[in-house]
């Protein structure tokens, strides 16, 4: 018997079979008014369907899910983003990063950004101290920053980042009235940079939502291993966001958002107190040093698109 509500089954736009609903998903951004934006929903919806049909979702999983992503946005506000945190776990930032940062191969590459950049950092002077008080060895970093065919690029801003000796950046203490472990510096006629700060440690990244949620499911840790961010901007030159990471770091193969690339991985060598310092000085403490050049890539001019 064919009854009202549910007429035979094939016959209705409302009653299509898993790989006609899909078409008809698909279908329904013809009318879309950017070119760009229907191609990539018709991609989402058949990678999206194509997904479900292959592990076979059940109800539960996909109510699980939705339950997930409710909790990402729900913790998500001004000060903490959990949704880029999810898309750096599953790899989803360091592949758009990939995508968007074909440089030549001499150019520093690109990692990720991570939560932890904040607007208006202080200017700090050539060999000047960026810890400002973040606790940690005294670490020299130095170098210089060029293009590809070893230019020096003078006057470049190099924005620099980093936890303390406790695996915090300053954002992450309540009541800090400073910041301190960050900076931004401009480079000398040659191109060069230099600063005192504190050697980086390795510190896991927030856990307490439900990304911690689904790394601890995975069995899966949260660990970044220990690193620097730079952030270099230039006239004429691509902008550079990168890390320098330790090459000792026991984290280096299981970095908790796959940021780690081997031509980013630096030697910090490490000094008893009373050696001489790159800087002529003579620290009463041990201390470590860091040299590493960041080369940037031309600009190029993208098309605008449609
Ligand atoms: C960071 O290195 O600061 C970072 C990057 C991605 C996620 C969390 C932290
Ligand atoms: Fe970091």
């Amino acid at each position: 018997m064919v009854n009202s509500i549910h007429p035979a089954r094939g016959t209705s736009a409302a009653d299509l079979a898993d790989a006609a609903l899909t078409q008809a998903v698909i279908d329904s951004f013809d009318g879309s008014r950017s070119a760009r934006f229907a191609e990539i929903m018709r991609s989402l919806v058949r990678h999206l369907h194509a997904f479900i049909s292959e592990v076979e979702l059940t109800e539960d999983e996909w109510f699980a899910g939705i339950d997930f992503l409710t909790r990402t946005g729900h913790i998500t506000n001004d000060q903490r983003q959990e949704w880029v945190l999810l898309s750096d776990v599953l790899g989803v930032s360091m592949l758009v990063i990939g995508l968007n940062n074909r440089k030549p191969p001499e150019a520093t590459e690109s990692t990720v950004f991570g939560p932890f950049f904040v607007e208006g950092s202080p200017h700090v002077e050539l060999g000047g101290d960026l810890a400002r008080g973040a606790v940690g060895r005294p670490c020299y970093m130095s170098g210089r920053v060029v293009g590809v065919d070893g230019t020096p690029v003078p006057g470049a801003r190099v924005e620099v980042w980093q936890s303390d000796d406790d695996g915090f950046y300053d954002v992450q203490y309540d009541g800090l009235d400073h910041m301190q472990g960050r900076g931004h510096l401009f480079t000398d006629d040659d191109g060069g940079w230099r600063f005192w700060s504190v050697l980086p440690v390795a510190y896991p990244i927030p856990t307490d939502g439900p990304v911690g949620d689904l790394l601890a499911a995975a069995g899966r840790g949260p660990m970044r291993p220990a690193h620097v961010h730079f952030m270099v901007t230039a006239d004429g030159y691509e902008r550079l966001i990168t890390h320098v990471f330790d090459g000792t770091d026991e984290h280096l193969h299981n970095d908790a958002v796959f940021g780690v690339r081997s031509s980013l991985i630096a030697t910090f060598d490490h000094h008893e107190a009373g050696t001489e310092a790159p800087d002529g000085s003579t620290p009463d403490s041990g201390f470590s040093t860091l040299e590493f050049d960041l080369v940037l890539a031309p600009k190029v001019d993208t098309p605008a698109q449609s």
